[in-house]
């Protein structure tokens, strides 16, 4: 049975995609025309949105909801299941007449991966009345690009009238227009993505990360840029860059850590953290998330970050 909405509203709402992520380990990346007999196999719950609103819920005592879509077949019901279990509320879900999406994801054996998403039912994402409702009681919105462009525009300007915080995941990289950034509070950019977004609104952009950072805090107040290995980047009003190095792992799986980024990111927002604070708890739990296999079942709750904040390192699974 449903649980009964918080009177005070969820604190976190994701707007965002829900994929099953067929997942297969290769033994080298295939050269085109090249068939390659893949290592591994499975079939694990992904899609940014729901990895990222399973990382915010897991993050601890925030409560947590989703706004997506998925079909009426199995892999939307693997995926109501694996959110209920976290202790997302799925109510803002639609089941459409289309399949759930899914997400093609070789891994190589570094761990590095390489996807291909068929957005299905993402393609279908709309915030409608019980979208609206879970913003305007919401103390942070954080949504991806995995769904049209229009909705994640439409739930920026709703979480603006709210006065809540919107974290703008910017993935996968897409041209965003003015008007929705006009609506960002902070952006989530890949290097890659910050490149493409200066490019787009100036023409050109700057080699180094600093006057990268400086020409995006044109567009938006506050921009995180994450940088793989190097660390993140954070870039907000009247603060010197602050550089959150990343915890020191051997990584098995990249899928889903920076999913687990932005939910705890979002998370630690929603408790009233500062961003550098969150920051530095997101990097922890995107840490542990590379250490495991798959997007959905690596992402880590809040004792893990816990520990893995205290010691510096990443905790093993129990
Ligand atoms: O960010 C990782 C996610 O991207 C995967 O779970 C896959 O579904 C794709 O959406």
């Amino acid at each position: 049975m449903a649980k009964e909405a918080p009177s005070e509203g969820f604190r976190v709402v994701v707007v965002g995609s829900a994929n099953v992520d067929l997942e297969v380990g290769v033994p080298h990346w295939p050269d085109p025309g090249e068939s390659v007999i893949a290592v591994a196999s499975e079939r694990f719950p992904g899609g940014k949105g729901a990895n990222q609103a399973v990382a915010a819920a897991k993050a601890g005592g925030v409560s947590t909801a989703l706004v997506s879509a998925w079909g009426a077949d199995a892999d939307g019901a693997l995926l109501q299941e694996f959110l209920l279990s976290a202790g997302v509320d799925t109510r803002a879900v639609r089941t459409v007449d289309c399949p759930t999406g899914l997400a093609i994801v070789m891994v190589d054996p570094e761990g590095a991966n390489v996807v291909t998403v068929v957005k299905g039912a993402n393609d279908r994402v709309e915030l409608g009345e019980p979208g609206c409702q879970l913003v305007s009681g919401a103390r942070v919105v954080l949504a991806n690009l995995e769904i049209p462009v229009a909705t994640v525009a439409r739930a920026a300007q709703a979480a603006r009238e709210a006065r809540a915080v919107f974290v703008l995941n910017a993935a996968p990289t897409t041209d965003l227009p003015r008007e929705l950034l006009d609506n960002v509070d902070v952006l989530i950019v890949s290097e890659h993505g910050a490149r493409e977004l200066a490019k787009q609104h100036f023409g050109m952009y700057p080699s180094d990360d600093g006057p990268l950072l400086s020409a995006l805090r044109r567009l938006v107040p506050s921009v995180v840029m994450t940088r793989g290995g190097e660390g993140v980047l954070v870039a907000s009003a009247d603060q010197e860059i602050e550089l959150v190095r990343a915890l020191p792992v051997e990584p098995v799986d990249h899928t889903g850590a920076g999913d687990t980024f932005n939910g705890v990111l979002a998370a630690r927002l929603a408790e009233g953290a500062a961003l550098g604070e969150a920051t530095r708890a997101a990097t922890a739990a995107a840490s542990i998330s590379l250490s495991r296999a798959g997007a959905g079942p690596s992402i880590p709750d809040a004792r893990e970050v816990a520990r893995a904040l205290a010691t510096g390192r990443v905790p093993q699974l129990d």
